[in-house]
């Protein structure tokens, strides 16, 4: 049989094999281990994932990689990214530094809205370029599947922008980048006294044109209890829900206000940040089978003493997954890796469950959880050689790449200098 590409003598291959379901309980702690081996790959998708010996002796290639002392895992699904913007926001990283708290700068009319005026005034090839070079570096941290959502226009044509853009992206760069909306990610400074109206146009306008143009696969909204209420945040959810978009909620990053409860009752696909999410909550998500997307980075970045409570949400099922929340302002953070090592040693995971939680959980959190997130028969050949003794070893080297080389759909998308 003919295949385009095999990869054959890899010390390991962790193919976090989950049987067509995201991983639970002690099975994030199986990483589906093969030694020995290698595979076979044909437009794109895994033909086969067998010991080196078999993969020579059943297929014919045009191109082969030796991956002899190597360990190949999935690659990284970023299911939580907010890439497209102009202007970073590193006086506020020094603003934190120096006492003040996110909410309070958020409320200061820093935060959020300060990235509105030039998100509105940027051209989209600007928009495009910046969000490239962003996107660029994430793949060579191993992400081949991100989520960016829109969410610093705030009005309906920026929002389409910046929906436009991430469409660009997705077409243009070499990774898959799912379309978020999320015009509902702060109230514009223009509707601060105004709720109604904004709720209005997120509802009348924004979403009927988002849904229109078929732009975005996800609606995401920031409810909390500076931003959007649970009441508002339900009406806008309800909206999204009827123009056939997907949901995804930022809940309970701060406060527990009942946001992973509303996730349960509106059967988003996933709730994500959840660092104050309450045991209702918790279990509420758990019956309705939200994903739980924590992340760690962002805390950790707003230097909170408390973090979201995964070994919690592990012991009652919930398959955990993990995310950047790459963004200008509360985490200015693209890695994957580094984004698993605060996983482990704020959140209490161990290093292989952070695996499975940036990477297969993370895909079912995007409804791809057929197609990417682990290496089995069938699945896009989207995966990460590296250069490490042991999968431990990723989580442990805080803030550095051993990264190899990168392959996204059997083609290579990074290599090591
Ligand atoms: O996920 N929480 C809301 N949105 C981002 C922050 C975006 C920003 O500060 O610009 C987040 O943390
Ligand atoms: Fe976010």
């Amino acid at each position: 049989m003919k295949a385009d590409l095999i990869i054959i003598n890899a010390r390991e291959i962790a193919t976090l094999k989950s049987g067509g379901k995201p991983k639970t309980r002690s099975e994030m702690s199986d990483p589906g281990l093969i030694m020995n081996a290698g595979l076979a790959i044909k437009d794109g998708k895994i033909l086969a994932i067998a010991s080196s010996e078999e993969i020579e002796s059943t297929y014919s290639w045009d191109e082969a990689i030796d991956a002899t002392g190597k360990i190949i895992t999935p690659g990284f699904v970023d299911s939580h990214s907010h890439p497209v913007f102009v202007q970073t926001r590193e006086d506020e990283f020094a603003m934190r530094l120096a006492g003040k708290s996110y909410v309070e700068i958020a409320l200061a009319g820093g935060g959020i809205r300060s990235s509105i005026a030039s998100t509105r005034a940027a051209r989209e090839d600007e928009l495009f370029e910046l969000a490239s070079e962003r996107i660029s570096k994430m793949m060579a941290l191993g992400t081949t599947t991100l989520e960016a959502k829109s969410g610093y226009g705030l009005e309906t044509q920026s929002e389409l922008k910046q929906l436009g853009v991430i469409d660009r992206l997705n077409k243009s760069l070499p990774i898959e980048i799912v379309p978020s909306f999320m015009g509902a990610h702060e109230y514009p400074a223009e509707y601060r006294d105004n709720h109604e109206e904004y709720l209005r146009i997120l509802t009348e306008e924004m979403i009927p044109a988002v849904a229109e143009q078929g732009i975005a696969e996800f609606c995401d909204i920031f409810t909390e209890a500076h931003v959007f209420s649970i009441e508002e945040s339900r009406r806008v959810l309800r909206c999204a829900a009827e123009h056939g978009l997907k949901l995804k909620m930022h809940a309970d990053e701060i406060e527990a206000i009942g946001g992973a409860e509303l996730a349960a009752e509106m059967n988003c696909v996933s709730a994500d940040h959840l660092g104050a999410a309450s045991d209702a909550g918790i279990a509420a998500m758990q019956e309705a089978g939200v994903i739980p997307v924590l992340l760690p980075a962002t805390l950790f970045s707003l230097r909170s003493k408390t973090y979201a409570r995964a070994r919690k949400m592990i012991d009652s099922g919930l398959p955990v997954a993990i995310a950047t929340d790459y963004n200008p302002g509360s985490c200015n953070c693209d890695s994957m890796p580094l984004t698993m090592s605060l996983a482990c040693l704020q959140m209490g995971l161990s290093p292989i469950e952070s695996l499975a939680a940036a990477t297969i959980n993370a895909a079912f959190a995007l409804s791809r959880g057929n197609k990417c997130g682990s290496l089995e028969v069938g699945k896009q050949a989207d995966l990460i050689i590296w250069d490490i003794p042991s999968l431990n070893f990723i989580p442990y080297h805080l803030g550095s790449s051993h990264i190899h080389r990168v392959l996204k759909l059997g083609k290579t998308i990074f290599r090591e200098a």
